[in-house]
């Protein structure tokens, strides 16, 4: 199913075609010349025009161009005469696709619209397709459960989904599958993240700038946005926008809509849109952080994913999974795990889930001679988790938190790295955002003489 425009003067040929792809589950609209064509595109960013070339006023050639221009990557079919064979060739010069003749063939017609429609199979969520392994989800608790059958309800649809839960979880992995569950699983997938880079690079990496729009723009690019269009985009750790990129970021979700630096015309998108955070977006609204109105329009779908510690029937299944996927990088086969190794895993908190799980095992493989896992190629937090703390055995109330876990774990690794900010994130498994919001929370201070950073 797809949203498809027709533009023809000739309103009964329009009128037929309309009809015939109605009824094959399309959402189809029409416009009689290209200036109206133009406006629909505005109004319901269509994923294919079907444009007519001999039109009164300007021509679907001259018009070709501008539908482009407001909207890249739109899929186009032209309507040619069958003895015109320069405009035809100019058409697809132009980046039409596909051509078709007029009287029209409807079966020529629907293989057109379906080898640029292609339409997935039933599957729901789909997982482990050929190679493609490290996309594969697996988890067996009733969470995780709930979380698939979401993915599976929504994919289909073109809703914003909101994907919450902390660092690790798996947050990009669930994306990767509404948008491979989805209606145009073979179109582009575009991240953005959001909290990467300064205001004015992050707006032009989203929505692109035009030659010359700032000192070093020195061609025309396209924006993550337009390099969306026909499939999705998503905009990770979309908690640390700043509030001028929120107003801009409404503006596409209410209108479609947004403009290059630089450019006078805006452009249309139709790219889905999925965000994830693991902040607490409710409380960024509540503290005037975030506005509410985009909140709103982003999480009309929410999903969330449960930290490690809380789904840790999870472990076995993940495990496996991720050794599978580690051996294989690794060329090894360490495919056993000791019982004490096991259960070090379980009494571990996992304050960076699944991506920490990863690492872990990673470490451990790297570490291991045989094909066995055992508890001593295991960090001494995770060993020491097992006992709950160093002495083994304290009573519960001696037993540190998970902040001050989190804490001492934040300061070692920081010590471990000669306070050097960006390893520390990439051991940790965290974003600098997040990092910096700890190290604030927790009052921690690099030694004045080791202001270490970069
Ligand atoms: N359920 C799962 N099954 C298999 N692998 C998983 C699962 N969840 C997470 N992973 C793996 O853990 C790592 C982290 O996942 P991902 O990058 O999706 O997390 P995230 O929530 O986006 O983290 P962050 O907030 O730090 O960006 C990835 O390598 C991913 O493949
Ligand atoms: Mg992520």
């Amino acid at each position: 199913m797809g949203n498809v425009l027709i533009v023809d003067d000739d309103v009964a040929s329009c009128r037929t075609l309309q009809l015939h792809l109605s009824a094959e589950g399309h959402q189809v609209r029409v416009a009689h010349d290209v200036n109206s064509g133009l406006d629909a595109v505005r109004a319901v960013a269509p994923d294919l025009l079907i444009l007519d070339i001999r039109m009164p006023g300007k021509s679907g050639l001259e018009g070709l161009p501008e539908f482009t221009a407001l909207l890249p990557g739109l899929h186009v079919i032209m309507i040619t005469a069958f003895h015109d064979m320069e405009s035809t060739i100019e058409a697809v010069q132009l980046g039409a696709e596909e051509y078709i003749h007029k009287p029209i063939d409807i079966d020529e017609l629907d293989a057109a619209v379906d080898k640029i429609l292609r339409q997935s199979s039933g599957e729901l969520v789909r997982t482990g397709c050929g190679d493609a392994d490290h996309l594969t989800m697996v988890g067996g608790s009733r969470a995780m459960k709930e979380v698939f059958k979401t993915i599976g309800l929504v994919a289909r649809s073109r809703a914003t989904v909101l994907i919450t839960g902390e660092s690790g979880t798996g947050k990009e992995l669930v994306a990767h599958a509404i948008h491979r569950s989805g209606e145009r699983p073979d179109g582009p997938f575009v991240v953005v993240n959001c909290a990467a880079l300064v205001e004015t690079l992050l707006e032009s990496d989203m929505f692109g700038h035009e030659k010359g729009a700032f000192t070093g723009a020195v061609h025309r690019q396209l924006g993550k946005f337009a390099l969306a269009n026909n499939g999705t985009i998503f905009l990770d750790e979309i908690g640390e926008l700043s509030p001028a990129m929120q107003a801009k970021l409404l503006r596409v979700l209410q209108y479609k809509e947004f403009t290059p630096l630089g450019a006078k015309q805006p452009q249309v998108s139709n790219a889905r849109i999925i965000t994830a955070t693991n902040l607490d977006l409710e409380s960024r609204v509540a503290a005037g952080h975030f506005r509410e109105d985009l909140y709103y329009r982003l999480q009309v779908v929410n999903i969330h994913l449960p930290p490690l510690r809380e789904r840790l029937e999870d472990l076995p299944p993940l495990v496996d999974s991720l050794l599978r996927r580690i051996n294989k990088e690794l060329h090894r086969s360490v495919s056993l795990i000791t019982r004490e190794a096991l259960e070090a895993f379980h009494s571990y908190p996992w304050p960076g889930n699944v991506r920490e799980l990863e690492n872990t095992l990673l470490k451990a493989v790297a570490l291991s001679s045989g094909n066995t896992l055992s508890l001593d190629q295991l960090p001494r937090t995770l060993r020491a988790g097992s006992a709950g703390a160093e002495g083994g055995g304290p009573p519960a109330s001696a037993l540190p938190t998970l902040a001050e876990l989190e804490r001492n774990q934040v300061r070692k690794t920081l010590e471990a790295v000669g306070w050097h900010k960006g390893k520390a994130c990439e051991v940790l498994g965290v974003s600098r955002p997040r990092l910096r919001r700890m190290l604030r929370d927790y009052g921690i201070e690099a030694p004045s003489a080791n202001e270490a950073d970069d």
